[in-house]
């Protein structure tokens, strides 16, 4: 990932970066920063890069020229190469407010360029001509774009791979969406004659988990009721999903994994939206006289018909999250809605799946599978993370998705191999969605269980970190359904209908 500044005070982004994890990262070459000094682009002798706004006002305004020009300098040999993905993002007071929602989007980028504002702003045509996103960091003043450029790094960077030294990777961390952390304790036990909390000295980690759940979900009610109203619709429809837990156990673990916003609520109709995998889920278990849909769906046509491709808040229960624009990938939990959604978005049935869920809590049985302390069983197997020196056999063995998923699904630490040794017999992984799936073995070494040990170890590692593993298998894969079905896992009975463009 690479950040590229464009300051009149260049320096102070690059000493503001410099320390710490960002400092550290940028040493290793996890992410790239460099800026760019705008004024040594100035065409006048005296190097000014500002003027007088037309029409009066008060104070300066920042040219276009020098700023086109240094913008060009920067991002020409990105533009260069193919499929590069460059945004181009001008920090303002104007823009939409930045959140961990939108690091997350710009930490999809190859290269972000910030562009950071003096004086009274910039000249209104350049803007027109380079920025792909306007962003605020709050609703106040700065007296530049430097300490925003460097909160906007500071925050995208901690989400690039490696850059973090967590074992667990982003995706497969446990996370509860819309709660504030819980408290925090270190040494010493007592400390001006206050105690940890005993549960967290118990050494029973389910406890601990209880504990600082209650303790998360109080903060939030004190100290963010918005976040908490949120997150009370969110639990009120998980526990709707829950009365038929194996067709709806997406929703449910997209909910617990907290990558869920509720797009649209009306009595048990529920849309959701996957915000890492950028997924529709919609679900209506009550038969109705007709399948709606028009509430949120003809709502949105007409609202992107009339040019805003946003829902309007105005139009949502309150509390609830706007919505992306237009669902490229909508997955449908009841068929009777197929033929209307097909209709109003313009999209196809593609694929009809049935869920595999595992319910249990304990671990599967490794026995005879792969060893849990990470060493070779008698046949040399191993089961270790995949990277990108792994990508072309993965690509060229798994056609059903794109070459670029599975290369960001390696680079997010989320596919698994089987090694015989050194060599690579099959691999698995976890969707982008969080379902179990991409499990493939080489023909050579079939019949020898490695499916069994790679879908197995799926299932233990979401288990440690607090998650329900599920896959979903195409209704028409009976191999992969008995597979299932050996493993413990269970098979809903009805299935879901995956809508794509
Ligand atoms: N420049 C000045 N104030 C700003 C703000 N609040 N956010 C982003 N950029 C700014």
């Amino acid at each position: 990932m690479n950040f590229h500044i464009l300051s009149l005070f260049p320096e102070m982004v690059l000493q503001g970066l410099s320390t710490s994890i960002t400092g550290r990262a940028a040493k290793q070459g996890k992410i790239h920063i460099d800026a760019v000094n705008i004024r040594d682009f100035s065409e006048d002798k005296h190097r000014r890069v500002d003027d007088y706004p037309y029409g009066g006002g008060a104070g300066m305004l920042m040219q276009a020229q020098p700023v086109y020009d240094a913008w060009q300098q920067v991002t020409k040999p990105l533009f260069s190469q193919e499929k590069r993905k460059v945004r181009t993002i001008y920090v303002t007071p104007q823009g939409e407010p930045f959140t961990q929602k939108k690091a997350e989007e710009f930490a999809a980028a190859d290269d972000l360029v910030i562009l950071c504002g003096h004086y009274e702003g910039i000249d209104e045509r350049v803007l027109e001509e380079v920025v792909t996103d306007y962003v605020s960091i709050g609703d106040y003043v700065l007296t530049g774009g430097e300490l925003a450029a460097m909160v906007i790094v500071d925050a995208v960077a901690r989400l690039v791979p490696g850059v973090l030294h967590n074992d667990a990777s982003a995706e497969t961390e446990s996370f509860h969406g819309n709660l504030l952390e819980h408290p925090q304790y270190s040494r010493p036990e007592v400390w001006h004659e206050k105690r940890v909390p005993e549960v967290l000295l118990s050494g029973n980690q389910k406890e601990v988990d209880k504990w600082r759940l209650e303790q998360s979900v109080l903060r939030t009610k004190e100290r963010r009721p918005d976040l908490y109203e949120s997150y009370r619709q969110m639990q009120e429809c998980k526990e709707l999903l829950m009365t038929q837990k194996l067709l709806h156990i997406d929703m449910i673990e997209a909910i617990n994994r907290g990558a869920a916003q509720l797009v649209y609520r009306k009595g048990k109709e529920i849309l959701l939206y996957h915000t890492q995998a950028g997924i529709f889920y919609h679900t209506d278990p009550e038969e109705k006289e007709e399948p709606y849909l028009y509430e949120w769906g003809e709502g949105l046509c007409e609202r992107e018909l009339s040019g805003a491709n946003t829902l309007a808040q105005g139009a949502l229960p309150s509390g609830a999250m706007v919505s992306e624009a237009m669902p490229d990938c909508l997955v449908l939990h009841q068929e009777r809605y197929i033929a209307k959604a097909e209709q109003l978005f313009s999209l196809k049935h593609t694929m009809t799946c049935s869920h595999a869920v595992y319910t249990k809590k304990e671990k599967a049985p490794v026995s005879g599978l792969y060893r849990p302390d990470g060493k070779p069983m008698g046949n040399g197997l191993t089961i270790q993370p995949l990277h990108a020196e792994h990508a072309d056999f993965v690509k060229e063995n798994y056609r059903k998705m794109s070459p670029e998923y599975l290369a960001g699904r390696i680079e997010k630490g989320a596919m698994f191999g089987a090694f015989l040794g050194e060599q690579l017999a099959g691999f698995a992984g976890i969707h982008d969605d969080g379902g179990i799936g991409m499990l493939f073995v080489h023909p050579q070494y079939r019949r020898q269980k490695i499916a069994q040990a790679l879908e197995t170890y799926l299932v233990n590692l979401l288990l440690e970190r607090g998650m329900t593993p599920y896959g979903q298998i195409e209704t028409d894969n009976d191999a992969s359904l008995q597979l299932q079905e050996k493993l413990g896992l269970y098979v809903a009975k009805s299935p879901v209908f995956w809508l794509e463009k």
